[in-house]
């Protein structure tokens, strides 16, 4: 028995992480996908690049919160699992405007809750017993540390801070519901965060570099020592095929890279690798770029992981150190430009002004 041998719905698979696992899996031969995606703002058809072309994989523009449009994907592709990656996911967007993250995050998850059961439902026994709902959360769920306490675990008591987290935490509410009231094979994954390639640029790392090389200011909120626990998105893809594979359903999973790093180290770290790599041409450091800026409102403190539990029962680990990864991923944005012009929509721009026009130096 393979669950990574039939179809499989992955949602939000033309966004940063959900792109990166569908290359994953397409990679495998063994598998078939369906990505399905609203393309917002958030989601490129050119972040799936040539395998949108694969035989094993169909691309359909569409949102989780549509009701006939799931249980047709569903039944058509005879799906033997859901990934669902499909969210809105910018705390700063979330602060402007939380009812987006209300539909998609909540209500758009519950749809596919719905549509899966009802699906499952009528599959054959053996069909049933194999299929999975493999929903990826976030650690923000938790809520903030101080910086004498212990990371998160999977007991960790729910404690949303932002919209957006308040958002994913009610999506996990319901998955573990589905499975505890309706038996859904259904498993949760909270992730810390992640980096690397095709990450839209209004989240920090690549944010930091684009503006680093355009001779923009690098804006740090507060005093810049927040804490992080970085994960490199491939990581975080192979530990979601793991816990497919063989998590527990009716299970959380807990995935970071056990990275600490406090925003001012990080971007440190990429003005240091940037002054080697694409030296300034007006001479100096890109640190000299970099402004302090007014806090986000009801900015977490510090967000650690212990992933203990999948590293010991189901043998992952991260295979990339934060300076390896945080490398690789500069080097990509530095040879992208083409990706990177067509991401920086007119929506882009306004956002940018949106956000940090009025965020004078603190
Ligand atoms: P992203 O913003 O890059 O991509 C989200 C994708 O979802 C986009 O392609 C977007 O078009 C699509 N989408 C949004 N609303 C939709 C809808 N209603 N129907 C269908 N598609 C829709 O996000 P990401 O960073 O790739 O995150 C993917 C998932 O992983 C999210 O659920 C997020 O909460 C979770 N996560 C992210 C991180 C991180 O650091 N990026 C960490 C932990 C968990
Ligand atoms: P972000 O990438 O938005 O992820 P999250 O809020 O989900 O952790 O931000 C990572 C950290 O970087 C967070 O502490 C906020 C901070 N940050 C800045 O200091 N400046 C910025 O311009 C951005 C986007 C984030």
């Amino acid at each position: 028995m393979d669950r990574l041998a039939g179809t499989v719905l992955v949602t939000g698979g033309a966004g940063f992480i959900g792109s990166n696992l569908v290359r994953h899996l397409i990679s495998r031969g063994d598998v078939s996908v369906v990505t399905l995606d609203k393309l917002t703002y958030a989601g490129h058809r050119l972040n799936l690049g040539d395998i949108l072309g694969s035989p094993r994989h169909v691309f359909v523009e569409g949102d989780i919160a549509d009701r006939a449009l799931v249980a047709r994907l569903l039944q058509t592709h005879a799906v033997g699992a859901v990934i669902n990656l499909a969210a809105e996911t910018h705390v700063d967007r979330s602060i402007h405007g939380p009812a987006a993250f209300v539909q998609t995050n909540v209500v758009g998850t519950l749809n596919l809750l719905e549509q899966a059961y009802l699906y499952w439902q009528k599959l054959p026994p053996s069909d049933r017993a194999l299929f999975r709902f493999v929903h990826v959360s976030t650690d923000e769920v938790y809520g903030s540390l101080g910086c004498g306490d212990p990371a998160f675990t999977e007991a960790s008591p729910y404690a949303p801070n932002s919209p957006y987290a308040a958002s994913k935490a009610g999506a996990d509410h319901l998955v573990r519901a589905f499975h505890h009231t309706y038996g859904l094979p259904a498993l949760t994954t909270n992730c810390s965060n992640n980096y690397g390639p095709r990450q839209y640029p209004e989240k920090l790392i690549p944010l930091m570099i684009l503006n680093a090389s355009n001779g923009e200011p690098l804006p740090i909120y507060g005093d810049g020592q927040n804490v992080r626990d970085w994960l490199y998105v491939e990581d975080h893809c192979q530990a979601l095929l793991r816990i497919l594979e063989a998590g527990t359903v009716g299970e959380t999973y807990v995935v970071g890279g056990s990275d600490e790093l406090t925003n001012c180290e990080v971007v440190g770290m990429i003005c240091d690798m940037l002054d080697e790599m694409h030296p300034r041409s007006t001479g100096g450091s890109y640190r000299e770029q970099i402004a302090f800026v007014p806090d986000r409102a009801g900015h977490d403190r510090r967000y650690a992981m212990n992933a203990q539990k999948l590293r010991g029962e189901l043998g992952w680990t991260p295979a990339t150190s934060f300076p390896e990864g945080l490398r690789r991923t500069i080097g990509w944005y530095l040879e992208n430009p083409q990706w990177v012009r067509e991401v920086q929509t007119p929506e882009y721009r306004q956002w940018i002004a949106t956000q940090y026009g009025g965020r004078s130096s603190a």
